[in-house]
């Protein structure tokens, strides 16, 4: 299975994609999750990335596609992936669809997460408060989602024209969410599931 998970910051797109790799079969690759490890680890990279990132704005373009390049190159995404927090603008949808092509691996779906605003922002503070992101302040959420909606929002309509988007209720259990997203799949998945 090769799906794109879409939504808005506070989402669910990463505790979704935790509980789909096993159900699924294939590794969550997670932009967000490569870049805070090298922020982490204080490579050139995330030195370059980390006030990008506390700032609320998209990494460059060039770094993020790197970074994903040499995660899909590992044996385990092979057999396919959960790509979380990639693409979030058209250049980056057109940039996917070229390494993919190379890779032989194209997209099957792009599944998009609902949910309202104010459920958003009460999700992230209570992250901010368990988990103490340094991206989860008031200030810079704000930030996050205007990005979302200027930049990351058109993605949803370009898989959209493709054919590919399936949009999801996202507020409920988690395994009522990941019930909506599995029956979401297209055709097939159920005997790839099974034999996974
Ligand atoms: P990234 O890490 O991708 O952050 P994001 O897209 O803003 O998404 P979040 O991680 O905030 O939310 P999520 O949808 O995964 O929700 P979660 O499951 O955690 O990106 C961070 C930054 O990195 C970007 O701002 C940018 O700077 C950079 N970056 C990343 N990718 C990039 C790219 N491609 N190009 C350029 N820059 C890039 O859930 C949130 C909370 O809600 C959790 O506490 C969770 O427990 C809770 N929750 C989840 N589901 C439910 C539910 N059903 N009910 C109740 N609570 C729930």
């Amino acid at each position: 299975m090769r799906l794109v998970l879409l939504g808005a910051p506070g989402s669910g797109k990463g505790t979704q994609a935790q509980i789909l790799k096993t159900e699924l079969g294939v590794p969550h690759v997670s932009t967000g999750d490569l870049l805070r490890a090298a922020v982490k680890a204080g490579t050139p990279l995330g030195v370059k990335a980390k006030a990008v990132m506390e700032a609320g704005q998209l990494v460059s373009d060039d770094i993020v596609l790197g970074m994903l390049e040499e995660r899909l190159a590992v044996a385990d995404a092979a057999r396919g992936f959960i790509l979380d927090g990639y693409p979030r603008n058209l250049a980056q949808c057109e940039a996917l669809e070229q390494l993919l092509a190379r890779l032989g691996q194209p997209l099957e779906i792009a599944i998009k997460l609902e949910v309202p605003g104010e459920l958003i922002v009460e999700r992230i503070a209570g992250r901010a408060a368990a988990e103490g992101r340094k991206d989860d302040t008031p200030e810079t959420v704000r930030e996050r989602l205007r990005v979302y909606a200027e930049q990351t929002a058109p993605v949803a309509d370009h898989f959209a024209r493709l054919g590919k988007l399936a949009v999801v209720d996202g507020v409920g259990k988690l395994e009522e969410v990941s019930g909506r997203i599995l029956a979401a799949l297209p055709a097939g998945t159920e005997e790839a599931r099974a034999s996974a």
